[in-house]
């Protein structure tokens, strides 16, 4: 989209040039002098002279330009996400492998540009609104500490290394993933954007991270994360934590409440309406091979936190 857009305004800036070009040849036809090309240097020159603010906006607008491009994370015009995880092990089972970590990113990465393998599930009666997010996943580092802790549950222990936890790395910048034991009964959590950056991302059970390793059904398949990373982006849950809330999306409908397992094939809300429920949207609670998109305003909802001003404009 953004490319499209960048490449269109190019295209109107030369098109507007040529134009200019014609018509001052037609003017000038006759003269010997005629001056050919497009008068933005021109305008520029003279508006340098006139206005003395502008060299110095100018020369900002370089150092902005070169330091996006060297550390700018929107590549061909998809935003890319560096991921860190922080892995919190007591037993060797709780200190998961590489490669299981590494099929969390896969995972994440397939579900967020409809490359997930049931992403075409026959029979989707959403599936006119199913969306490519179009954000991309990368490893950027693992960080590894032994504790003497069984379970972290929900108070952020884990993310405070004076806790015995791991600090966040750079947590405006990356996505932050704490790998434990959480207890409770507790796949994952995430904090919403808003919060403070100290104890920013996403926390994942080990046996819920990834679809290899130690992954557990029915929470198998990675979806644990492609949830939580939902939340991270501001998604909130489908039936809006109410009876019959909302999940302030437009293009999803009214759920009653949470679905478990997986829904039977058609599984209407009794809401106004009475629609047919998008049980297998990521935002619902079901198993993980029931859940494989989100929609199309969900997207939306999530890119706009990655505009410039939006709350995590920071991982541009
Ligand atoms: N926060 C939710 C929980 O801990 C995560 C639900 C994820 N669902 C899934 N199928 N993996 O219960
Ligand atoms: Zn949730
Ligand atoms: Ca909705």
């Amino acid at each position: 989209m953004r490319k499209i857009f960048l490449t269109a305004t190019a295209a109107m800036l030369l098109f507007s040039c040529n134009n200019e070009d014609k018509s001052v040849t037609e003017t000038n036809e006759t003269t010997a002098s005629a001056h050919r090309g497009c008068a933005s240097d021109e305008v520029l020159l003279r508006q340098l002279k006139e206005d003395p603010g502008l060299a110095q906006r100018m020369k900002d607008i370089e150092l902005q330009t070169a330091d996006a491009i060297a550390n700018g994370r929107i590549v061909n015009g998809v935003m890319e996400i560096p991921v860190v995880f922080n892995v919190l092990y007591r037993t060797a089972a709780e200190n998961i492998s590489d490669a299981q970590l590494q099929s969390q990113i896969d995972v994440l990465n397939q579900d967020f540009n409809a490359q997930n393998a049931d992403f075409n599930t026959p029979n989707n009666p959403y599936s006119s609104v199913r969306a490519n997010v179009g954000i991309r996943f990368v490893l950027d580092a693992i960080n590894r500490k032994s504790t003497t802790k069984s379970s972290w549950g929900t108070r952020d222990t884990m993310k405070k290394s004076n806790r015995g936890g791991i600090n966040p790395t750079s947590p405006t910048t990356k996505l932050n993933i704490w790998v434990c034991t959480i207890g409770g009964g507790i796949l994952g959590y995430a904090q919403f954007p808003g919060g403070s950056s100290a104890t920013d991302g996403v926390v994942l059970d080990s046996k819920y991270t990834g679809n290899t390793g130690t992954a557990t059904y029915p929470f198998n398949l990675g979806r644990t994360a492609t949830h939580e990373v939902g939340h991270w982006m501001n998604l909130r849950h489908i039936w809006g934590d109410a009876t019959c809330g909302s999940d302030l999306v437009a293009d999803t409908p009214t759920h009653n409440t949470a679905n478990y397992g997986v829904p039977a094939v058609g599984h209407t809300s009794t809401c106004a309406g009475t629609p047919l429920e998008m049980y297998m949207n990521y935002m619902d609670y079901t198993d993980d091979r029931g859940m494989y998109m989100f929609s199309n305003d969900q997207k939306d909802r999530m890119l706009a936190i990655f505009n410039v001003g939006g709350s995590r404009a920071s991982f541009r």
